[in-house]
């Protein structure tokens, strides 16, 4: 088996937290684990952590060696289905979801016309250019289309927020989201899909976050935001987010498993995103999810890699 972690995106650091965790986690007398690394400026590593001589033809080559590969990168050149259609080049099987899938749940405008499809509500907002002099009500959120973990997102509460806000997103993405702010508690849910493609729903995950403060960049990594396992839930809510995660999950044609983030708002969720490839390491929301449904860290990755296999 292959873990390739890190990636060329501002994810990196938390690929490479995830892929490490995964290698050390995944059963050792099941799995013969080769690791790769994709360095910031797109090489590929090697285990011990120099270039591969061979480059790109190098990592293709080990990729059609082995057995199963488990993409443990988050984020664009990874998570948005390149990674996917690598594998299927070297017909390798993988965990996760597929090119399709991926491409579509990492741009977030194509996950909001595909939610509505399919009756999920999302935030709704404009889709800005450079250039653009978008007419808002603010306050809104200012987000990069494709990028994770919050990077390049900013909340503009004021008018000459708005400018720097666009700034920062379009470093990032030459497509932006502006969104009304949702107010609601936010929830996630994670969908699995095993072996024999029946769904596994865990137990939703609410974020709290400290008072006053925002699930940014800084709170998703320094331990400030409490995760609640499962969320305090009544009957009715949990039913609803558990079918809008599921039908988002099939409308997307996710495989491997898939975190989808709501906001729960006093009239239902509201879909906020969709992480095909969620943070991997043995803390992050998934395996905790799983781990409070009896599904520990191990096994959970067993079931990623023998869906991977049928
Ligand atoms: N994008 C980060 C890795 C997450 O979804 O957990
Ligand atoms: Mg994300």
């Amino acid at each position: 088996m292959t873990v390739i972690g890190g990636g060329a995106n501002c994810e990196h650091e938390v690929g490479l937290a995830s892929a490490a965790s995964v290698a050390a986690a995944l059963d050792h007398d099941r799995y013969v684990v080769d690791c790769l690394t994709i360095a910031p400026d797109g090489r590929w590593l090697g285990s011990d952590g120099s270039p591969l001589a061979s480059g790109m033809a190098g990592a293709l080559d080990r990729l059609a060696h082995t057995d199963v590969v488990f993409p443990a990168v988050h984020g664009p050149r990874g998570e948005d289905g390149t990674l996917a259609a690598l594998c299927v080049l070297a017909a390798v099987p993988f965990v996760g979801s597929g090119v399709r899938s991926g491409a579509l749940a990492m741009d977030k405008w194509a996950t909001k016309l595909v939610a509505e499809a399919v009756g999920v509500r999302t935030a709704g907002g404009a889709l800005v250019r450079a250039g653009d002099a978008p007419q808002v009500e603010l306050p809104v959120v200012v987000k990069p289309v494709e990028a994770g973990s919050s990077f390049g997102v900013s909340l503009v509460e004021h008018a000459e927020q708005l400018a720097p806000a666009l700034a920062a997103a379009l470093a990032l993405d030459d497509r932006v989201l502006v969104e009304p702010v949702v107010h609601g508690r936010e929830v996630d849910v994670a969908v699995l899909r095993r072996a024999d493609g029946s769904l596994l729903v865990g137990p939703p995950l609410e974020i709290e976050v400290a008072p006053g403060g925002l699930f940014d960049t800084t709170a998703k990594y320094d331990g400030s935001a409490r995760f609640v396992i499962p969320a305090h839930l009544s009957p009715a809510e949990l039913e609803c987010l558990t079918t809008a995660a599921t039908a988002v999950f099939e409308a997307l044609g996710c495989e491997g498993v898939a975190r989808v983030d709501f906001f729960l708002t006093a009239d239902g969720p509201v879909l906020n995103e969709v992480n095909t490839m969620p943070g991997m390491t043995r803390h992050s929301q998934v395996p905790r999810i799983f781990a409070a449904a009896g599904v520990d860290y191990p096994d959970l990755l067993d079931l990623l890699v023998s869906a991977a296999l049928a």
